[in-house]
């Protein structure tokens, strides 16, 4: 797309924003400005079908009445208040968690990064006080993501994110992900946890082998680590479960929420067993906004629409997604491979086809945001309330410019 075209009136403001935002998004030139179920608006007025979700976020879509009005509602009635304080709709989301999950105890926080570094604490607070002071290490997977902190950029295995911010925290290894082998040799007596994602997104969606995740929890069971699973994209339904980790009937110590949570809010979660989560006392850790009233009213708005019909929906368009995906690879001839569970898909793309980028831009000149984790790997993240209509349009575009590209 040239920047001529797509900018529109949004030039001006574009550049204007340039002048005093940072410099360390890559942005699209697009102004946007208001949104509808899976279409979102830009300056200029025109449309685009939204692939993309705020990056797996918006998983009832744009303006959606239910959570507009939820979101309302509790603006009128109750922002803020702290955590010196209760607050109704904080208890009611974590029962509302506790209810449906592993877990015992909740501490809410505000993004993925936050409930990640609380996970990371408590992890290492666990192992100090059980197992004594030297046990601190966590080990985590090459080609993961966990977050831009300190903690979790150090966590993270990939080393773009961490260059130029060294030194960075101790008491970190990496392995392969989806290697039980490798693991297992990672494994020592000062391993206070193994932090997973149940599938790494930022990575491509790699999605691991089946008994992976089982023979992770057992190397944890016998080695006295705690397993942290970040649930952070894959979580609230994406994968066509409520939380990922069901699908492979492993259950972890604790588990990290953020993205489709709020829906768009900002609210973060990190969730645990009683037995791990006592070593949080008072004064151990704290987030001002940590489990606001107006972040626990979105995300409760959202967890009452994730019932059981809404996720089978979510599994039923995830298959059209993946299907559709592979019949593109046989048609065009230009996809390496295809991979997805529910509605997080991914596709490489092979040598011949253009870079990820280049069918960014022709899909937003087509009406169409797509979203990347590589140079040659497209990621697809809608919203939940996609249609079959719209997955269909999306397979449609992606199609017509893999075709443009060999005439
Ligand atoms: C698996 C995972 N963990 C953590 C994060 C960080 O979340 P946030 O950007 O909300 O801090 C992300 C963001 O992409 C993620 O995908």
């Amino acid at each position: 797309m040239s920047n001529r075209q797509t900018l529109g009136r949004s030039a001006r403001r574009i550049r204007e924003g340039d002048a005093v935002l940072m410099g360390n998004y890559a942005r699209f030139p697009l102004l946007l400005r208001s949104g509808r179920g899976a279409t979102v608006t830009d300056a200029d007025g025109r449309s685009y079908l939204d692939f993309t979700a705020g990056v797996a976020v918006n998983v009832l879509g744009h303006a959606d009445a239910r959570l507009t009005k939820a979101i309302a509602d509790q603006a009128g009635r109750l922002i803020h208040v702290s955590n010196l304080y209760y607050n109704e709709p904080q208890i009611r989301l974590a029962e509302w968690l506790v209810a449906r999950s592993f877990a015992d105890r909740v501490f809410f926080c505000n993004s993925g990064a936050e409930a990640n570094e609380a996970a990371i604490k408590l992890a290492r607070k666990f192992a100090k006080e059980t197992r004594g002071t030297d046990c601190f290490e966590i080990v985590t997977a090459l080609g993961s993501f966990h977050g831009r902190t300190m903690a979790t950029v150090t966590a993270t295995g990939q080393e773009k994110y961490r260059r130029g911010f060294e030194p960075l925290l101790p008491g970190f290894r990496y392995v392969p992900y989806d290697d039980i082998a490798a693991l297992a040799a990672s494994i020592t007596p000062q391993t206070a946890a193994v932090m997973l994602e149940p599938i790494q997104g930022e990575g491509g969606v790699r999605i691991p082998k089946p008994g992976y995740l089982t023979e992770v929890r057992k190397l944890c069971d016998r080695s006295g680590a705690l397993l942290i699973l970040d649930e952070v994209q894959v979580g609230m339904g994406r994968t066509g479960s409520l939380f990922a980790y069901e699908q492979w009937g492993v259950v972890p110590d604790i588990m990290t929420l953020a993205k489709g949570l709020g829906g768009g809010v900002p609210i973060g979660a990190m969730l645990a067993k009683a037995s791990v989560a006592r070593v949080f006392t008072p004064g151990s850790h704290a987030s001002t906004f940590g489990g606001n009233p107006l972040a626990c009213a979105a995300a409760l708005a959202v967890a009452g629409r994730l019932t059981a019909p809404f996720l089978s929906r979510v599994r039923k368009s995830g298959k059209t997604l993946v299907a559709g995906l592979v019949r593109l690879q046989k048609t065009t001839g230009q996809i390496e491979a295809v991979r997805g569970i529910g509605l997080m898909a991914a596709i490489d793309l092979s040598p011949a086809a253009p870079t990820a980028l280049s069918i960014i831009e022709r899909a937003a000149e087509k009406g169409l945001l797509l979203n990347r984790t590589s140079e040659r790997t497209l990621r697809f993240v809608p919203p939940l309330i996609i249609t079959q209509a719209e997955i269909n349009r999306m397979l449609k575009t992606v199609s017509e410019i893999l075709e443009d590209s060999q005439t």
